[in-house]
C-alpha cells in the first residue's frame, strides 16, 4: 500500500477501511493481489447491482470495443445511444407509464444532480430548494448544499447558499408528520423560508443512514408540491435501479416525481454514466445551454442497454431481489435480537429491499468495528448515516443465495465478535455486567 500512502491525497478515503490491494472480482466476490477473496457487500457503493463484470453486460461490452464501436461522442446521435434510448422507452417509459424525457448530463451523480437544480430553478423562476435532514447528493457546490452531512459541508470553502433543510420522515419522532411541518413553512408568508422552486428527496437515505421515507410521507409531499407548484425531484442515484426491488424506488408510493436523477447502477457495468428525467413539459433547455465533455459514454450505453433489456423486460428480477431482501431481513432481524438478549446492546434493522443493514444509535462505534472485524473475515461493507452508525449492506442484487448466507454468516459473526469483546470490558470495568 506504499505508493497509495505516499504519493496518492489524503482525501483518499474507502482504501483506509479495505486496506489491501485488488485485483480482479467476479460477481460478488473481490480478489486481492494476496488472493484472498472477499464477498462483496458493498458493490461499489450501489454501483453494482448486476455484480462485477456481469458475463451478460461484458459480452455486449466486449463486442462493441472489438467493432471499433464509437466510445465517445459528446451528445451525437449514436447507433449505441439510439439503442439504449430504444431499451429504456420499452421496458421503462411505455412499461412503467413514466413518460419522461431523457437528458444526458456529465457521467456522474453530482453531475445529474447540478442539472436537476438548475433546471427546477429555471421552470419555476425560484431559487430555494428544500433538502432533507441526512440527505447526501454529491460533494460538487451545488449539490453539497443539498447536503446535511458536516463532515462533506466543511470542506466547502464557500457559503452553501439557496438551500432550506426541514425535517426528513421520522426526524422528529413517529409522532409528528413532517410534510405538515413543511406545509406550515411553506403556507405561511412570514416563515422566513422563501417559496421554493423544488424539494430534493431520497426515498431512502442510502448515505445517511438507511433512513426510510413511508410511502404515504412521500405521497403527501408529492401533493404539498403539487398544491404550491413546487417541483418533486427524487434523487433516486443510490437506491434507484433495482436497489429496493423495483426499477425506480418510488413505484411502490404510486407517485410521479417531476424530476428524477439516476446514476450509480444504470451503466450496470461501474462505468460512469447519469440520467435526468424530466416532465416533457419542463424541458425548456436551450440547445447546448448545459453541457459536458463526457455526456456520451457510448461504453456505458452499450452496458445500460443490455442492463434494461436483460433484467428489466419483465417482473421477475424483482421478485428475485425481494427473495433476497426478505432473507436479509430475517437474518439482520435475527442478528438485532440476539444482540439485544445476548449483549444488551440496542440496535435497530433499517432500510428496504436489498439497502439494509443495522443501526447502533447509541453505540456508533460498534459499527465501524464491526465492519473492520467482517473485512479480517472476508466481507467488505461499510458504514452509513452522521456518526458511521449504520451498517450497511448493499450487496449485488443479483448474488447468488448461497453467497448472500455466507456473507451474513460473516457479519454474524463478527457482531458476536465484537459485542462480546465489549461486553467482557464494560464487565471488568464496572465489575459486573451491565
Ligand atoms: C443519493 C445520491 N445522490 C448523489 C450522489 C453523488 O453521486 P456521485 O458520487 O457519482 O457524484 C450519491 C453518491 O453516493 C448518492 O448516494
Amino acid at each position: 500500500m506504499d505508493i497509495f500512502e505516499r504519493i496518492e491525497s489524503e482525501v483518499r478515503g474507502y482504501c483506509r477501511s479495505f486496506p489491501t490491494v485488488f485485483t480482479t472480482a467476479k460477481g460478488a466476490v473481490l480478489r486481492d493481489e494476496n488472493d484472498r477473496e472477499y464477498l462483496d457487500f458493498f458493490a461499489g457503493a450501489g454501483t453494482l447491482n448486476y455484480g462485477h463484470n456481469n458475463p451478460i453486460l461484458k459480452e455486449q461490452v466486449l463486442e462493441y470495443i472489438k467493432e471499433d464501436g464509437l466510445l465517445h461522442g459528446l451528445d451525437m446521435a449514436t447507433e449505441a445511444k439510439r439503442s439504449l434510448l430504444e431499451a429504456f422507452d420499452r421496458n421503462i417509459r411505455w412499461a412503467r407509464k413514466y413518460e419522461y424525457k431523457l437528458q444526458f448530463p456529465g457521467p456522474t451523480g453530482t453531475n445529474a444532480v447540478e442539472a436537476a437544480l438548475k433546471l427546477a430553478r429555471k421552470v419555476t423562476g425560484r431559487s430555494n430548494i428544500i433538502s432533507f435532514t441526512n440527505g447526501f447528493h454529491g460533494v460538487s457546490l451545488g449539490s453539497l448544499a443539498m447536503t446535511a452531512n458536516q463532515h462533506f459541508r466543511d470542506g466547502a470553502g464557500v457559503d452553501l447558499a439557496n438551500s432550506s433543510f426541514m425535517p426528513y420522515d421520522g426526524y422528529l419522532g413517529p409522532d409528528l408528520d413532517t410534510v405538515e411541518y413543511l406545509r406550515r413553512f411553506i403556507e405561511d408568508k412570514s416563515s422566513g423560508i422563501d417559496l421554493p422552486a423544488a424539494v430534493i428527496v431520497e426515498t431512502v437515505q442510502g448515505e445517511g443512514g438507511l433512513n426510510c421515507a413511508s410511502f404515504e410521507w412521500l405521497q403527501c409531499l408529492e401533493k404539498l408540491c403539487r398544491e404550491y407548484d413546487i417541483l418533486m425531484i427524487v434523487d433516486d442515484i443510490q437506491v434507484g435501479c433495482g436497489r429496493t426491488g423495483t426499477f425506480f424506488s418510488f413505484e411502490e408510493a404510486g407517485i410521479k416525481p417531476d424530476i428524477v436523477t439516476l446514476s450509480k447502477s444504470l451503466s450496470g457495468y461501474g462505468l460512469p454514466m447519469s440520467v435526468l428525467l424530466m416532465r416533457a413539459e419542463h424541458d425548456i433547455w436551450k440547445p447546448g445551454e448545459h453541457n459536458g465533455t463526457f455526456r456520451g459514454n457510448n461504453l456505458a450505453f452499450v452496458s445500460a442497454t443490455a442492463a434494461l433489456n436483460h433484467y428489466w423486460r419483465g417482473t421477475s428480477f424483482t421478485r428475485s431481489i425481494q427473495e433476497r431482501s426478505q432473507i436479509l431481513r430475517n437474518r439482520l432481524e435475527d442478528m438485532c435480537g440476539r444482540l439485544l438478549t445476548d449483549d444488551e446492546t440496542s440496535c435497530e434493522v433499517r432500510g428496504r429491499g436489498m439497502a439494509q443493514g443495522i443501526a447502533f444509535t447509541e453505540t456508533p462505534e460498534l459499527a465501524q468495528k464491526i465492519c473492520k472485524a467482517a473485512f479480517e473475515r472476508g466481507l467488505i461493507l461499510e458504514t452509513s448515516g452522521a456518526e458511521g452508525q449504520v451498517i450497511k449492506c448493499l450487496a449485488p442484487l443479483t448474488i447468488e443465495l448461497g453467497e448472500l448466507e455466507a456473507g451474513l454468516d460473516i457479519l454474524k459473526e463478527s457482531i458476536e465478535t465484537v459485542a462480546g469483546k465489549r461486553k467482557r470490558t464494560l464487565g471488568t470495568a464496572s465489575g459486573t455486567l451491565v
